[in-house]
């Protein structure tokens, strides 16, 4: 999602700086255009090289040297990117950037900038922990740079504490919001995602085969978009989206629960969980011990909470799911009238690279008009950006 944006990453010399070749090669696969610039420590621990294949660019490295190959003039780094990521940012940039010191090529193109600069840094707990690092971290904020906080964890210099290169995925996520137009900062949307487990005992349950990808990320395209997100999911094995409210459940009531609690400020709920319809009518306290003969277990009817919803829909616009193996259109349109709903995404578990567990989709998108949008195989986060433009469009009308 990151295709034809232009991003300049700055690498100084820490340790960590093997870390931003992952993000490089993590921007690449986005799309994204990147240029880089190294400081002469960085060039200590990793090869300019390794930069240069990885992006198929010649790498910068010194202010002053007018015969390097590169497409474009050093200086002109400074104005040519959408966006600069400082990775790793060590003290010593840190320090520079805030005094607003310009003696190499990374610390000029920082100051000679009007582009956002992302710090992102990585030292020893202690020289986080400095005074002076954190007056100047604060200092880079109120002057309007961008700083990732560091994760805590493991340094690479055998102690324990806060100074980790946050992950290459999420710096890479990162840059995605910073650069990602808002155009929906008026809305609360509410997500759900998953499957939900209905349990018998206290180690058995029932549930369905349901990733969570689809409502993930549609969590995270509308976090990207500006939307304020809460995030209501049954449980599942993915990395939670950053910047969004989350709230974890396991049953469908406890999902119904979560919904309604949260649906006050919603302008626009999202239903791509798969809700389980039916729950043991009794969950036993103790594990059911097998016996010769079959066993019959008597199922209760869930509660149908996108229903309910769209009975006090007020001027919310309400988007659901429906995952059906035939008659897809016909079934589909039936649940978004019988529903309630204002668009329902269909999709056809037969199809290969459609429905549960992948990162594709292939989905069609019915109003009540009649109309439907069919549309081709996306990866699962094209396709959310393609349910909220006509989110967008509807809360426009
Ligand atoms: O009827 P079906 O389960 O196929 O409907 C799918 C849509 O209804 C999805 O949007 C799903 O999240 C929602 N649903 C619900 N509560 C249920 C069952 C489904 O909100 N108990």
């Amino acid at each position: 999602m990151l295709k034809k944006k232009k991003i300049l990453l700055c690498a100084t010399g820490g340790i960590a700086v093997y870390k931003s070749a992952e993000l490089l090669r993590e921007l690449f696969k986005r799309g994204a255009d990147i240029r880089v610039a190294m400081t002469k420590n960085a060039c200590k621990f990793v090869a300019p090289l390794t930069f240069e294949t990885l992006s198929g660019h010649p790498v910068s490295t010194d202010l002053f040297a007018l015969t390097e190959q590169a497409e474009i003039p050093h200086i002109a780094l400074a104005s040519w990117p959408d966006l600069i990521v400082v990775v790793p940012a060590t003290a010593n940039i840190i320090g520079k950037a805030a005094a607003g010191i310009a003696d190499d090529l990374v610390s000029t193109i920082i100051l000679a900038t009007k582009k956002p600069v992302l710090f992102c840094p990585a030292m020893n707990v202690n020289m986080y922990e400095n005074a002076a690092v954190q007056k100047n971290l604060a200092g880079l904020a109120s002057m309007g740079y961008l700083v990732m906080a560091p994760g805590y964890g493991q340094l690479a210099c055998r102690t324990e504490g806060k100074g980790r290169l946050p992950e290459p995925i999420d710096i890479a996520e990162e840059i995605e919001y910073l650069l990602a137009g808002k155009d929906l900062r008026d809305e609360h949307i509410l997500v759900t995602a998953g499957p939900t487990q209905e349990p018998l005992d206290p180690v058995r349950f029932i549930s369905n085969y349901s990733s969570g990808k689809m409502g993930y990320a549609l969590a995270m395209a509308a976090r990207r978009r500006g939307a304020m997100v809460t995030l209501v999911s049954g449980p599942v094995a993915l990395a939670l989206p950053p910047g969004v409210q989350f709230i974890p459940v396991k049953t469908a009531l406890q999902m119904r629960e979560a919904v309604l609690k949260n649906l006050k400020g919603a302008t626009v709920v999202i239903k791509a969980a798969a809700v389980a319809d039916y729950r043991p009518a009794v969950c036993e306290k103790s594990k059911i011990k097998k016996s010769d003969g079959e066993m019959m277990l008597p199922l209760e009817r869930n509660p149908d909470i996108i229903s309910e919803i769209a009975r006090k829909k007020g001027k919310r616009t309400i988007v659901g799911f429906s995952m059906e193996s035939d008659h897809l259109i016909e079934y589909a349109r039936k649940k978004l009238f019988d529903k309630g709903m204002d668009l329902i995404v269909a999709n056809d578990i037969t199809e290969a690279g459609a429905g549960f567990g992948g990162d594709t989709n292939i989905v069609r998108i019915l109003d009540r008009d009649g109309g439907i949008e069919e549309l081709p195989l996306l990866s699962k986060l094209e396709v959310a950006d393609v349910i909220l433009d006509r989110v967008k469009k509807m809360r426009e009308k």
